[in-house]
């Protein structure tokens, strides 16, 4: 590959007004920089991202889950701005393609299309209706002039509706020329990177404009513009799944994370939320259940149902207000008002309403096992560590506490007493 790729990611984002950088924000359950850095590596083998606020934080989380991206800081109180944070970036191929990490609905096609063709520089322009807060882009005979931010701008620019989206790719070598003779003589005395346009042009170099879709290239600024960003990415993910063949019962009421997975035929209702890296194979998902790092497979789950992380979930029924938690259920019937956490639980067991594991005693979690064939009552406790070997029956409002062997009914229950014609008596008239 002949590209680089710096993301810049330094700034502050004081328009979140969040404790968490900006970039760490997320999009159906991935930072919008790690949508970036995605992207990035589908088209290039040598990332740099450029970071300053709370850089430590932002490098350990990419160290976690990328290896080979590269870090740079930038020397925010000498070199503020773009461009000075693109001062001492080193990159290793002939061109280098320049992107904010703000920017989470890029797709892998558009940055390729900007990598195309001859001119020393392309850079992404959007036409916008209202291009406020932008810097204007100065074009003449469908080459660029340059690019003058809001704060710069005349009368006259001010009323350019064509402007900078904020990816560029540069020819490395140009970059190493004029990144080092940016000044910060403008309005925020800051530098530029916008700036290396006007010099590439005074040197008689080409520049292109690409035009591109603002729904792609928008940048992320505010917790409003976040929320309205997340949903052009779920739709793109809805949309995607519907065409493989997941079926959704009113789309937009449904959220699914970005890492989520579908296999076979799958039915999602409305208001369902499907989270973290789900994996969910011929299912059923009904109508406003939650499920977050589960493997469900060849089952349904709710309405109203949780199943939450570590949770495997084959051939099963799990009905309404039903938890499930790091359990394993085979050809398991649950079908009401239940918690089941830490067990593993067996096929053609059924678990009646109201049933509890008793896994946690204020110190540690322990496990429940559950045989083949149980069958646990309504209304049963399960105090953990405890083994149910096959075949058992739990009579209802039983307290389990100790194990049970195969065959065994279990039952824990004072001995109903009847008092003929009490009624009558207590609420006597007279
Ligand atoms: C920039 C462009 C503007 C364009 C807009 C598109 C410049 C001078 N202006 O403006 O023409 O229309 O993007 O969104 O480039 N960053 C750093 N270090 C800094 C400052 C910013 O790394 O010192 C990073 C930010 O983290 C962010 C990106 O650069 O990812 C853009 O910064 P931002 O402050 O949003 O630039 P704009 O003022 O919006
Ligand atoms: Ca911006």
């Amino acid at each position: 590959m002949s590209l680089s790729v710096v993301i810049l990611a330094a700034g502050k984002g004081t328009r979140m007004k969040s404790t968490t950088p900006k970039v760490l924000h997320e999009i159906s359950g991935k930072s919008m920089l790690f949508h970036a850095i995605d992207a990035a590596k589908e088209i290039s083998d040598d990332i740099t991202v450029v970071l300053y606020h709370q850089a430590e934080r932002i490098q350990e989380q990419i160290e976690a889950h990328y290896e080979n991206v590269c870090f740079h800081m930038q020397d925010v109180a000498t070199y503020p701005g773009t461009g000075g944070a693109m001062k001492g970036v080193q990159t290793k191929n002939e061109r280098t393609l320049i992107l904010n990490g703000d920017m989470p609905l890029i797709t892998k096609d558009s940055l390729l299309a900007l990598t195309s063709g001859e001119a020393d520089i392309n850079m992404s322009v959007i036409k916008l209706e209202n291009p406020t807060g932008y810097g204007r882009v100065i074009i003449k005979d469908e080459k660029v002039l340059e690019i003058v931010e809001q704060k710069d701008c005349n009368e006259a620019q001010l009323l350019t509706h064509t402007v900078n989206a904020g990816i560029y790719a540069v020819n490395t070598s140009l970059l190493e020329q004029y990144i080092p003779a940016l000044s910060n003589d403008n309005a925020q005395a800051e530098y530029y990177l916008t700036d290396i346009v006007k010099m590439a042009v005074d040197e008689n170099k080409i520049v292109n404009p690409i035009y591109v879709e603002e729904e792609e290239f928008k940048g992320v600024n505010s917790k409003l513009d976040l929320a309205a960003a997340e949903v052009i990415h779920q739709n793109r993910i809805k949309k995607n799944l519907m065409m493989a063949g997941v079926s959704m019962r009113l789309p937009d009421t449904i959220y699914v994370d970005s890492r989520a997975t579908f296999e076979g035929e799958c039915m999602l209702e409305n208001g369902v939320s499907i989270l973290g890296t789900s994996h969910i194979v011929s299912s059923h998902i009904k109508a406003h259940s939650v499920v977050e790092d589960a493997n469900i497979t060849n089952s349904d789950v709710g309405p109203m149902g949780r199943v939450r992380p570590n949770s495997v979930l084959v051939d099963t029924h799990i009905g309404n207000f039903v938890e499930v938690k790091k359990s394993t259920l085979t050809g398991v019937k649950a079908g009401h008002l239940s918690y089941i956490g830490d067990a593993t639980i067996e096929e053609g067991s059924n678990i009646g309403a109201g049933v509890i594991t008793c896994n946690y005693d204020g110190k540690n979690k322990f496990q429940t096992h559950i045989g083949k064939n149980v069958f646990v009552g309504s209304d049963t406790q399960l105090v953990a560590p405890v083994n149910i070997a096959d075949d058992v029956m739990i009579a209802a409002g039983t307290t389990v506490t100790k194990d049970a062997n195969s065959g065994e009914l279990v039952l824990s229950r004072t001995a109903q007493k009847s008092i003929k014609n009490f009624f009558y008596k207590f609420f006597a008239k007279g």
